[in-house]
């Protein structure tokens, strides 16, 4: 999947749903379930780095409202193609703010695209900005070790593009300190591991995390 990032030129009909079948990726079927009982059917998500909608698509299947944002006009236009979303936007997720007012949509998901970024937090914060109250955003990322560096370079036999590819892992300490800062209450976290290629030899751990929109405001820790 990773190597589709930053496409141009307009892929076959659904080749990227293919490989993500050939791989084995169930991210998103994941990230529905843990996250699908903080939802109600009309209500909306925010899909980021959207693509061809598999991230999204179940939500739409229980009834919810779609919107999407993908810096991929080819991806785009396979979303597009599936009819399912109801607002999609050309628009690179590292430029901020994105084209949603405060507090509009209900809920946000994002999976398989954080590993493009090292820092996460300002997405984070977008997001929290975005949705509502009591609102979920599930996301998936590259899991490591504290002790494991963050880079981690993808060769040419993983990327199938003849060259190689820098992604982003990022550790449970670095996620729970940039959902605390956000004012995102975790509820729910599960780890697994994904397959890099397609003969499934190379694994690597993705972990997918439930994060809630704290109802209140947090008292300041001071004391008296
Ligand atoms: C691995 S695909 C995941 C697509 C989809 N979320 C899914 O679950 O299948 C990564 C997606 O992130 C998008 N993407 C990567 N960098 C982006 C950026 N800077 N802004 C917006 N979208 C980006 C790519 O175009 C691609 O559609």
């Amino acid at each position: 999947m990773v190597e589709e990032f930053g496409q141009q030129e307009p892929l076959a009909e659904h080749v990227y749903d293919k490989r993500v079948k050939e791989y084995g990726w169930v991210g998103s079927e994941v990230a529905f379930g843990l996250a699908y009982e903080y939802t109600s059917p009309a209500q909306t998500i925010l899909d980021i780095g959207i693509g061809t909608g598999l991230g999204s698509i179940l939500f739409h299947k229980a009834g919810m409202v779609i919107y999407g944002l993908d810096n991929s006009d080819a991806m785009l236009d396979i979303c597009q193609s599936k009819g399912f979303a109801s607002d999609l936007q050309l628009h690179d997720m590292s430029k901020f703010p994105y084209p949603y007012d405060g507090e509009s949509l209900d809920h946000a998901v994002c999976i398989g695209a954080l590993q493009y970024f090292e820092n996460i937090q300002p997405v984070i914060e977008e997001v929290v900005r975005i949705i509502r109250k009591s609102g979920v955003f599930v996301f998936t990322v590259m899991d490591r070790s504290p002790s494991e560096n963050a880079a981690m370079v993808l060769g040419p036999e993983i990327t199938d593009s003849g060259s190689t590819d820098t992604i982003y892992r990022h550790s449970t300490p670095q996620i729970s300190e940039y959902l605390q800062v956000c004012g995102l209450e975790p509820v729910k976290s599960l780890e697994f591991n994904m397959f890099m290629d397609r003969d499934k030899r190379r694994k690597s751990p993705v972990k997918i995390y439930v994060a809630m929109k704290r109802n209140t405001t947090r008292r300041s820790s001071g004391t008296g």
